[in-house]
């Protein structure tokens, strides 16, 4: 499984030597980040000539936008792209001894690129010799603040100077330029221009600053980054727009410490005062190892809290502290930002907004942080106007429909039929919606944001299906995408329908409750979005009469209403170079066939287990696990929970291992554009849902347990209700016990226990 590019531990990604192959890859491998600010794991000086390399430093939330041209366009199409920027890059340091750029070539040994998991610092050491006869030793560190999100600090060592050698670092801060590279892979950003304009630079005198002010092209953004230095033996000059260089004294070690600061905003009232101050302070007031500190303690705190561990698999633990990792570095916490499909670690996808959130990370979230998990559906609060603008757009005299993908809350999707169809995303969001408040008892929450969300989500439901007299009066939802991409704009796709289903009784409960707790809150909320009694009732009407193709003979739910109806496309047959299909057929061969990209129905069943029996999993387990691609990196951690709750355990365990290591092997193979962020959720969710087999019916807490083969034991902590609860499995069987919080009742194997309170 494990192709040794990097060596097992379970808290250290250590790339020893140079592989140019691998660059771009680890360039996202390495990337760093802290919700806001993300930087890619790019080396300090250019890329050696000849290798392929992505710079990227990205903000979240920070985009530029341009017409989507269509060839041919239609009524309501989405209007305009929206693409992450690439804002000013700061992490570059030039070397140069006796006058060479230090850079790859035999004259570079003893490369060694770490990350450590447990402080969220990137360390990187070298030697280098020259043609002189000089020679230096260099470490690099660098960290992306999770205490201060506009702040990063790095510190370079130049030590060992011999032989006479002449050292010079130069540090700057940079407008970055790319080419426009076209592509006919749509998961990549290429063929999109991310490249922004320079409002202003210059340098400034206290700590050898420097700034530069970047704006987007036409979303009226901008971004200012600033850096400041402290400097040990070197003598510093301005040098260009936007840089220092800092000369060494022979034979003395030279520290260069830089602290970048950015801030974005809008355009119009943007101003970059607070950006240098920032820096400035840094410089001033701390040093390199105060922030590394500050990091370690942050961290530290954050493995406490997820309290994760394996006994018994290196590879595999590393893999998943790896995911859970990138997770965290790639969230926006802040409520107005989100997690894009490939976080900040590149700009696959155009650094879009998906369903991923809802469905995979927000989950995550909600058992190991859920303030975050509150701040992602505070962020589609906070997108809700748009969402009932393009319902208007689409048709729909009322309610809300969310983007497909998105950054600012617009639709981005110029593909309508994998894109704007996959209505399935406002049922989602419901969904994460229900599970917020069921495992946090949020009520302000619920009552200020989430009956909103849900009452208008609702109401789309309604408009969008009707009765149908063909299907004798049942409610019918057509023309819609699910989940999987390769069965496009369906009729009655059941997780849709099912989803929808769930989504309108949730607001109905919902509404029921406010009007009972707080009848005026109520009342402002019924003026506020003119809902009326009746809806509430052709809501329950609708969910009442929800349409689910379903074969009782094989006990078979087609995926859709002509699910069973297309050509079958063994999987076996496809040549192996042809997968993905979607760069190998035109959408519409793909459409004709029995194939699936991704987990669907399979889906539906783990969010919804209780609305099937054991024996409808199994076989509609297998049915789909015999036409199912995982084309896509979304689908293996779903069916993985779902073998472990039917008990094919070395199933479950074969869909973990290739998700849990899915980006540090490069397996999918696109790592270069990015990690794949839901599939390192599913990840942990496999180890939860699927291992540990936890499930919230109602308001009970349920757990299945079991060990995979060749593990000792394994533990996690999850969040539930003001409880934090220690899962611990091994072979002698399972240990509940609570960190915090009062006792509960769960149940174990179907079983009830208390778990008892520490206090
Ligand atoms: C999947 C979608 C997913 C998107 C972004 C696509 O390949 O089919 O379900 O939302 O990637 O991760």
């Amino acid at each position: 499984m494990n192709n040794a590019k990097f060596p097992i531990h379970p808290w250290k990604i250590t790339e020893i030597g140079f592989n140019p192959q691998h660059l771009a890859e680890n360039e996202s491998v390495f990337a760093l980040a802290n919700g806001y600010l993300g930087f890619r794991g790019n080396l300090e000086e250019d890329a050696p000539t000849g290798t392929r390399s992505i710079k990227g430093t990205y903000i979240n939330g920070v985009y530029d936008t341009a017409p989507i041209l269509y060839g041919e366009s239609a009524y309501a199409f989405a209007k305009n792209s929206q693409t992450i920027s690439h804002v000013a890059e700061t992490k570059g340091f030039t070397i140069k001894a006796d006058g060479e750029h230090v850079t790859f070539s035999q004259s570079l040994t003893n490369h060694v690129r770490e990350l450590d998991l447990y402080t969220g610092i990137l360390t990187r050491t070298f030697s280098y010799k020259t043609k002189k006869g000089g020679s230096i030793k260099v470490q690099i560190e660098r960290l992306v603040s999770q205490e201060n999100k506009h702040l990063a600090a790095m510190r370079l060592k130049i030590t060992g100077i011999s032989g006479g050698c002449d050292v010079e670092v130069t540090s700057g801060v940079y407008k970055p330029e790319f080419e426009i590279a076209k592509s006919d892979d749509p998961r990549t950003a290429t063929g999109k221009d991310m490249n922004m304009i320079l409002t202003t630079s210059g340098t400034f005198k206290p700590h050898y600053g420097a700034y530069t002010v970047l704006a987007t092209k036409s979303s009226g953004m901008s971004v200012a980054a600033a850096i400041t230095h402290q400097v040990t033996n070197a003598k510093a000059t301005p040098t260009g727009e936007s840089a220092w260089t800092f000369k060494g004294n022979t034979s003395q070690e030279i520290i260069v410490e830089k602290f970048a600061t950015y801030y974005s905003g809008e355009s119009k009232n943007f101003d970059a005062k607070q950006c240098r101050d920032e820096a400035l302070s840094a410089a001033d007031t701390q040093s390199y190892d105060t922030f590394a500190a500050q990091q370690k303690t942050f961290y530290k705190n954050f493995w406490d809290e997820v309290g994760m561990d394996i006994v018994g698999d290196d590879a595999t633990l590393q893999g998943l502290r790896f995911n859970m990792f990138h997770l965290l570095q790639s969230t926006g916490q802040d409520g107005r930002t989100n997690i894009a499909a490939k976080g900040l670690t590149g700009s696959g996808y155009e650094g879009h907004y998906f369903w991923d959130t809802e469905i995979y990370v927000l989950p995550f979230m909600l058992h190991s942080s859920p303030q975050i998990a509150k701040a992602l559906l505070m962020y589609r609060y906070s997108i809700l106007d748009q969402a009932r603008v393009r319902a208007k757009e689409l048709g729909h005299d009322k309610g809300a429909l969310y983007p497909w993908r998105t950054i600012g809350g617009e639709e981005c999707s110029a593909y309508y039929a994998a894109g704007t169809a996959q209505y399935h995303i406002n049922a989602d969001i419901a969904y994460a919606i229900a599970s917020y408040v069921r495992f946090t008892n949020d009520t302000e929450f619920l009552c200020n944001y989430g009956t909103e969300m849900l009452l208008e989500t609702a109401r789309l439901w309604y408009s969008l299906g009707f009765f149908n007299t063909e299907k004798g009066g049942k409610f019918c939802i057509n023309h819609v995408t699910g989940p999987d991409e390769y069965n496009a704009v369906v009729n009655n796709n059941v997780y849709t329908n099912l989803m929808a289903r769930e989504n309108m009784l949730s607001a109905i409960r919902t509404l029921n409750d406010l009007q009972a707790k707080d009848p005026q809150k109520y009342t402002a909320l019924k003026n506020k979005t003119n809902l009326s009694e009746e809806e509430i009732q052709d809501w329950d009407n609708a969910s009442e009469a929800m349409y689910l193709p379903y074969r009782p003979d094989t006990q078979i739910f087609p995926q859709d209403e002509g699910f069973l109806d297309r050509k079958p496309m063994p999987i076996k047959d496809i040549p192996k170079e042809n997968f993905p299909l979607l760069l190998h057929y035109h959408p519409l061969v793909i459409y004709r066939h029995n194939v699936c990209k991704q987990a669907d129905l399979v889906l539906a069943m783990v969010l919804l287990g209780d609305y099937f029996t054991m024996e409808q999993k199994r076989e509609n387990f297998h049915f789909y696990d015999a036409v199912t691609t995982h084309d896509s990196t979304l689908s293996k951690a779903v069916f993985s929970i779902l073998a472990s709750e039917i008990g094919e355990h070395q199933k479950a365990y074969d869909y973990f291992m290739f998700t849990a290591r899915l980006d540090l092997d490069n397996t999918h193979k696109n790592t270069k554009d990015g990690l794949h962020m839901a599939n390192m959720a599913g990840t942990w969710l496999c180890l939860v849902q699927g291992f540990a087999g936890m499930r919230c019916y109602g308001n009970t807490l349920s757990f299945a347990p079991h060990l995979p083969q060749g593990w000792e034991s394994y533990t996690f902590n999850m969040h539930f209700q003001g409880r934090t609860i220690k899962v611990y499995v091994d072979k002698s069987g399972s240990k509940f016990s609570l960190v915090r919080g009062e006792s509960i009742e769960i149940l174990v194997d179907g079983k009830s226990i208390t778990v008892h309170s520490q206090q």
